[in-house]
């Protein structure tokens, strides 16, 4: 596609709000509020706030960058950034090589990610219909039975379709028409039922016993106790900023490459984070404990994955006004989960119009027929086997995990190391603040790649071990459930596509100079 015709945001306010979208996602309040009460409650805020600050701050003006340079050549995608970015000081064959891994990484978790995460959007929003409809009120069933029954019935899919239907929709639009309109309505909403709920959450007295209130939750995540603190939470931690800022996939950057070349980069990373972790750490961190906390206790909110889907149902249908909070809340989940889906819905009809020469609205049609096949597994699973989730299980556990970490290392090497000071001045280019050269050197090139790579290491070589991040080992996933070890094998199938289809994709615009292994396609 060329420069001309690529579309630019349209204004500065519907590119932060897409970006903030884009990064408040269910991370926020689906999986923060059980990751960092197993992880330990206030003990795991402390490395969570060392990851936010060493690795996923420099890390967010890293992909910027990427976006910014490789949108300015036309490309929407990772493989062809970071190439770009590589042959700076690398010759072009070996360009080829960073590139073909970044975007082999990053085309791997668009499609898995998504192909679990949609299906999570499609619960949220069948929840919010149950809570209105009353749906889970009846006392006298388990909330757990709830939602064992709702995972379990094929018919529910109906759900996961429509809102993958309403994704094809927004991303057929384009960015200006689509992905932009769709953020404006749905991030303020996003705040205004996040408000609402927290308003709610702290005037609930102490419905239950006197010694547990919304405060005794507020209390269990803002107050340190360091025994909790351990190498797994610690780990957990720095995985949920690279999940909730949805680094290492490659969503930013293909969002910033609809920049204009002077577009300012410094502040709009720094609203973009600035605004998730308040989604994340007030609104997220103020709901799902301190509700669960009153209601239930100190057991309730040990709840895992079920904390959003069995406890606060539980909560919900006991509470004054509880099928209208309950719907907000599975409300709130949805828009954040749809603004953050977009962007890998929108990665991937990127890459067919820029590939393939294939228009928007069939390159559309192509990815909802794409997310419909990926998905499909997940969702059938538990209707087979009743609440079995090995599948989504082994998926989340290379892809969610591993492989962004892994892609978040090979961007700040690409950017801090082989572009070295030049990064600097592309990150400052245009940009309203500038970053200082001390920041650039310390957190670019040493604290964000010596902090991944003990990070990925002490992944490694704690699961070798047999420790578990999240009830997630090496041993249970490779456990020999054929749902699980499909899992793994359909992952690095597609992490294998993916590697050829990028390379394939870089040859096709710099063939010539690859096979020169010299540079000869250079914009201003
Ligand atoms: N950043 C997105 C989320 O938090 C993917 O869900």
């Amino acid at each position: 596609m060329s420069e001309s015709k690529r579309e630019s945001w349209g204004s500065k306010i519907g590119l932060i709000l897409a970006m903030a979208g884009n990064a408040i996602g269910l991370g926020n309040f689906w999986r923060f509020p059980y990751v960092a009460a197993k992880g330990g409650g206030g003990a795991f805020m402390l490395p969570y706030f060392i990851a936010l600050i060493f690795i996923g701050i420099p890390l967010m003006f890293v992909e910027w960058n990427l976006g910014k340079t490789g949108g300015r050549y036309g490309h929407g995608t990772l493989g062809p950034m970071v190439y770009l970015e590589a042959r700076t000081k690398l010759k072009p064959r070996f360009a080829l090589g960073w590139g073909a891994a970044a975007g082999g990484l990053a085309f791997a978790v668009v499609i898995l990610v998504n192909s679990y995460y949609n299906q999570i959007i499609g619960w949220t929003l069948g929840y919010s219909w149950l809570s209105l409809t009353g749906g889970y009120a009846d006392v006298g069933k388990s909330t757990v039975d709830v939602f064992l029954d709702y995972i379990g019935n094929p018919v529910n899919m109906v759900f996961w379709i429509a809102a993958l239907a309403a994704l094809g929709f927004a991303v057929r639009r384009g960015i200006q028409k689509g992905i932009e309109a769709w953020a404006r309505v749905m991030m303020p909403l996003i705040y205004v039922f996040g408000i609402a709920l927290i308003i709610r959450t702290l005037t609930l007295g102490t419905p239950v016993r006197p010694d547990w209130s919304p405060l005794k939750g507020l209390e269990f995540i803002w107050t340190p106790d360091w025994k909790n603190l351990n190498f797994g939470s610690a780990l957990s931690a720095a995985g949920q900023i690279f999940f909730t800022l949805s680094l290492g996939m490659g969503i930013i950057a293909n969002y910033a490459s609809y920049l204009k070349p002077d577009d300012d980069i410094v502040l709009s990373s720094f609203t973009t984070i600035s605004l998730n972790e308040f989604a994340e750490v007030i609104l997220g961190g103020t709901i799902a404990i301190p509700i669960a906390f009153a209601f239930l206790g100190p057991d309730g909110i040990g709840a895992s994955v079920g904390l959003s889907f069995i406890s606060l149902p539980n909560v919900f249908r006991t509470m004054v006004g509880g099928s209208f909070f309950g719907a907000f809340w599975f409300l709130l989940l949805f828009f954040a989960g749809f603004t953050s889906a977009i962007a890998m819905y929108n990665y991937l009809v990127a890459l067919l119009e820029e590939d393939m020469g294939v228009n928007r609205s069939t390159g559309a049609l192509i990815v909802f027929g794409l997310y419909v096949l990926v998905g499909l597994p997940v969702g059938i699973e538990p209707t087979l086997i009743r609440g079995s989730t090995a599948y989504l299980d082994a998926v989340d556990f290379w892809v969610g995990n591993v492989f962004l970490i892994v892609l978040g290392l090979i961007e700040i090497i690409v950017v801090g190391w082989v572009v070295g000071k030049k990064g600097l001045d592309q990150i400052n280019r245009g940009s309203y603040w500038k970053l200082p050269g001390w920041y650039y050197r310390w957190f670019v090139q040493i604290s964000a790649p010596l902090l991944i790579l003990v990070f990925l290491v002490g992944y490694v070589l704690y699961l070798y071990q047999g420790g578990s991040i999240l009830g997630n080992s090496l041993k249970n996933i490779a456990s020999g459930s054929p749902w699980g070890l499909a899992g793994q094998f359909v992952v690095f199938l597609v992490l294998i596509l993916g590697i050829i289809q990028t390379s394939r994709s870089i040859r096709k615009t710099y063939g010539s100079e690859i096979a020169a292994n010299a540079i000869q396609i250079v914009k201003e």
